[in-house]
């Protein structure tokens, strides 16, 4: 098969890697320069819809997989479908599932899908007076794409008012009942109709040790988790199945990856958030996991036809990915450090046995540099959680830079 990986992080590289690893052919647009072990990288960006319909046609490209949020949003898979290709990926109408966060909680109450209590406010004046009179701790969340930083729990009133005017400036404000417990992302295969369950993940989204510091994209993801308990699983797999089946029902089916980010509490798991795609960094855990070759389901998918028990689904075995960062990330990102430990191919020149690599900000210039905020995910894999996070820190010491941001907890039951 000839696929195309719309975007350039490294969740997008896990993807390439992956398709190669199954024996298919695969472009990147843009990809990045860590990437090109694995994929042609055409210099198309990820929101140029006539740029990725060339590639497409020039390149007779079977199925396009399209990563990032934003494009899916802003429509890109509805143009290339429209084109003729199939896509891996929601239309607009879909992703509005983590375009707005108004939305989908509506959507979850019209489903009856468990879901934190919401108010949303409309106007700053709106959000400032909610602010000052809710229940502490609060979520508060920005409507729109915040690239994972876009909510603030809230412990006590200034908080909530700075989070809520600092959100009002963007749009809509959503407050969100506070739910205490564990966090898990949760993935499905969709074709429209059908969601078939592939797996569990968790992230670790602050920068710090202990869940301390700001909240960043993710410092690393691992699979599986075992505090979900068969109950809870079957509970999650109901919310995934709810959720495709009232996306078909409001006319706008979803195809595509299906994340649901959710919080084990004691009466059960509650949704967080839907998210349009795979999660970064967790698909870079969860892809070297999955049986079978990932791209046939894909495609299936794709075309509105996938059988459930084709669907990639993890083997036996965990993984862990531990995220380094640039100095000052997330801040203030101050790239351009040399990255030790790689060969010409940017792939780790002494590889400890089962870790994997992958770039999301990387430049060749004099051997490999730093060239953006997350810069590489280190892949462990192993027969348990133990042994795939001691061989993730294995590699990521193998590529520690100067000055590298990095959590030591990742995994660490
Ligand atoms: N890891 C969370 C996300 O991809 O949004």
């Amino acid at each position: 098969m000839r696929v195309l990986v719309v975007g350039g992080g490294a969740r997008e590289h896990a993807l390439a890697w992956r398709l190669r690893r199954d024996g298919h052919a695969v472009w990147a647009a843009p990809g990045n320069a860590g990437m090109a072990a694995d994929a042609r990288l055409v210099p198309v960006e990820a929101a140029d819809a006539p740029g990725l319909l060339a590639v497409c046609g020039r390149e007779s490209i079977d199925l396009a997989v399209i990563g990032p949020e934003a494009p899916l949003v802003a429509g890109v898979a509805d143009r290339l479908r429209a084109g003729g290709t199939p896509v891996l990926a929601p239309g607009a109408a879909a992703a509005r599932i983590e375009g707005s966060k108004a939305w989908a909680m509506g959507f979850c109450r019209r489903h009856g899908i468990p879901a934190p209590a919401t108010s949303v406010c409309a106007t700053a004046a709106e959000a400032l007076a909610h602010a000052s009179s809710c229940a502490l701790p609060v979520a508060v969340k920005a409507d729109g794409l915040m690239a994972g930083k876009g909510v603030v729990v809230a412990a006590d009133r200034p908080a909530a008012v700075a989070a809520a005017e600092a959100f009002a400036a963007r749009g809509p404000v959503v407050f969100e009942e506070y739910l205490a417990g564990r966090e898990v992302s949760a993935f499905a295969l969709c074709d429209g109709r059908r969601a078939a369950f592939c797996g569990l993940a968790r992230d670790h989204k602050r920068l710090l040790d202990g869940d301390r510091g700001p909240m960043t994209g993710g410092m690393g993801a691992f699979s599986p988790v075992p505090d979900v308990d068969p109950g809870a699983e079957a509970a999650i797999r109901a919310i995934l199945d709810a959720a495709v089946a009232g996306m078909a029902a409001e006319g706008a089916p979803f195809v595509g990856f299906l994340f649901a980010g959710l919080m084990l509490t004691d009466r059960g798991p509650r949704v967080l958030e839907f998210n349009c795609r795979l999660g970064d960094p967790e698909a870079q855990a969860l892809l070297p996991l999955w049986a079978g070759d990932v791209a046939e389901p894909c495609l299936a998918a794709a075309r509105g036809a996938l059988d459930p028990a084709d669907a990639p689904r993890p083997m036996p075995g965990a993984a862990v990915g531990v995220v380094l960062a640039c100095p000052g990330y997330p801040e203030a990102p101050a790239p351009g450090q040399s990255v030790p430990g790689l060969d010409a191919d940017g792939r780790l020149a002494v590889p400890p046995d089962g870790a994997l690599i992958f770039h999301a900000a990387t430049v060749r210039r004099d051997g490999w540099r730093t060239a953006g905020g997350r810069v590489l995910t280190c892949v462990g894999r192993g027969p348990g959680l133990a042994e795939a996070r001691r061989r993730a820190y294995a590699a990521a010491e193998a590529v520690r830079f100067a000055g590298a941001r990095m959590r030591a907890d990742m995994a660490a039951y």
